[in-house]
C-alpha cells in the first residue's frame, strides 16, 4: 500500500479509502450478511487500507465497529452526520446525537475524520450558522480530531458549496466529485493543495463505469448534444483507446488510475460488496499513472464536460 499525509492533519492515510456508502454499502444493498460486509472491511484492512468512510446514513457503521474491533490503531475512520436539505435542515442537537451515535456504533472514543455530509448550496449558510459551531464544540471535547464536509454532486455540479467551505479555517478535509467525464473539482484542487486541506476522491466509477451499457449511452447522448466529438459515438466502447499493452487493463482499471494521479486528491474512495472488485481496485489505485498522451487525450475531449455521471441508476436512491 503507499500512504500519504492528509492536507495538514497529521493523519497518515492510504491511498485507496474504503466506502461503506454509495451504491454498495459493503455489500449490504446487494442483501450480503453481516458477518460478509465485515470479512470485505477486514480484506481491505489486509492489503494495507487503513482509510475507511461511513456514515450514519448508510447505517453501516456498527459493521464498521465489528470489523475494526482490536485493531483501532491501524484505521483511520471518517463518518458523517447528516445536515439535511429544504425543509428537513437537521438541528443542532439532532446533529450532535448522531455524532455521539456514531461514537457508539464504532465503538470508538474519538473520530479521525467527522464530516457534514452533503451540505446541497442552498443549506450553506445555515450549515455555517448551526451546524459548524455545534460540530467546533464537540470538537474541543476530544470527539473527533478533524472536520470535514461533503457536497451532494447532483445537486452541486459546480461545487458551489465546496468552493466556499475551502476558504473556511474549520474546513480541514472534503470528499469531491471527481471522475474522467467530470473534471470541474481541478479549480478546487487548486485552493485545497495552497491551503492544506485533505481531499477525498468519490465518484471515480460510481454507475457511469460500472453499469454495463451506461457509459456509451451518456457519450452517444452528449454527442447528440454537440458537447463531444462527433467521432466517439461511432465507437463500440468510447474510451477504448486507453486498453492497449502500456495502458489500461480495462475501463474501470483506468478511472480508478486516473484520478490516484491527478494532482490534489489524496484518497481515492472505491466502494463495493465484491472482493473480488476490492482487490482489482486497489491494484488499480496502486498502478501507474495512465501514459501521458492518453491522459492528454482524456483531459482535451472531455476536460471540459460538467454534470456527467452524477446520476443514480434507476429506481435507487442515492447516500
Ligand atoms: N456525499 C457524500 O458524502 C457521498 C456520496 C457518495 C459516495 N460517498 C462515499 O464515496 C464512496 C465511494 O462511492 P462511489 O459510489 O463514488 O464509489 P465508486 O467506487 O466510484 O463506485 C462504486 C460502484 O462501482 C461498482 N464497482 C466498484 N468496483 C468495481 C469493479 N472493480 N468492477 C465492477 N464494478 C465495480 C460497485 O459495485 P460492486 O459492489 O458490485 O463492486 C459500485 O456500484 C462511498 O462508499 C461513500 O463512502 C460519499
Amino acid at each position: 500500500m503507499e500512504y500519504t499525509t492528509l492536507g495538514r492533519t497529521d493523519l497518515r492515510v492510504s491511498v485507496a479509502g474504503l466506502g461503506c456508502g454509495g451504491f454498495s454499502r459493503v455489500g449490504q444493498r446487494a442483501g450480503k450478511s453481516e458477518a460478509e460486509s465485515v470479512s470485505l472491511i477486514q480484506q481491505a484492512l489486509d492489503l494495507g487500507v487503513n482509510f475507511i468512510d461511513t456514515a450514519a446514513a448508510y447505517e453501516t457503521e456498527t459493521i464498521v465497529g465489528k470489523a475494526i474491533a482490536g485493531r483501532r490503531d491501524e484505521v483511520v475512520i471518517s463518518t458523517k452526520a447528516t445536515t439535511g436539505r429544504g425543509d428537513n435542515l437537521a438541528s443542532p442537537d439532532a446533529f450532535v446525537a448522531s455524532l455521539d451515535a456514531s461514537l457508539k456504533k464504532l465503538g470508538v472514543d474519538c473520530i479521525d475524520v467527522f464530516q457534514l455530509h452533503g451540505i446541497a448550496p442552498d443549506a450553506y449558510d445555515y450549515n455555517i450558522d448551526h451546524l459548524i459551531p455545534a460540530a467546533l464544540k464537540e470538537k474541543e471535547k476530544g470527539k473527533f480530531k478533524h472536520l470535514g464536509v461533503t457536497e451532494v454532486p447532483p445537486l452541486d455540479a459546480h461545487h458551489e458549496s465546496l468552493s466556499r467551505a475551502i476558504e473556511e479555517d474549520w474546513c480541514e478535509v472534503l470528499m469531491i466529485a471527481y471522475h474522467v467525464l467530470h473534471q470541474s473539482a481541478r479549480k478546487i484542487f487548486t485552493v485545497t493543495r495552497e491551503k492544506g486541506i485533505g481531499v477525498l476522491n468519490m465518484f471515480a466509477v460510481r454507475v457511469l463505469f460500472s453499469e454495463e451499457g451506461r457509459l456509451k449511452r451518456v457519450v452517444d447522448s452528449l454527442v447528440a448534444d454537440g458537447q463531444l466529438p462527433r467521432q466517439l459515438a461511432q465507437e463500440e466502447e468510447p474510451l477504448g483507446f486507453l486498453l492497449h499493452e502500456a495502458g489500461a487493463r480495462n475501463i474501470i482499471d483506468a478511472a480508478y488510475r486516473y484520478c490516484r494521479h491527478t494532482e490534489g486528491t489524496d484518497v481515492i474512495l472505491f466502494g463495493t460488496g465484491n472482493p473480488d472488485h476490492l482487490r482489482a481496485n486497489v491494484e488499480s489505485i496502486l498502478s501507474p499513472p495512465l501514459p501521458a498522451s492518453d491522459v492528454e487525450r482524456l483531459n482535451t475531449v472531455f476536460g471540459s464536460l460538467v454534470d456527467v455521471g452524477l446520476d443514480a441508476p434507476g429506481n435507487v436512491k442515492p447516500i
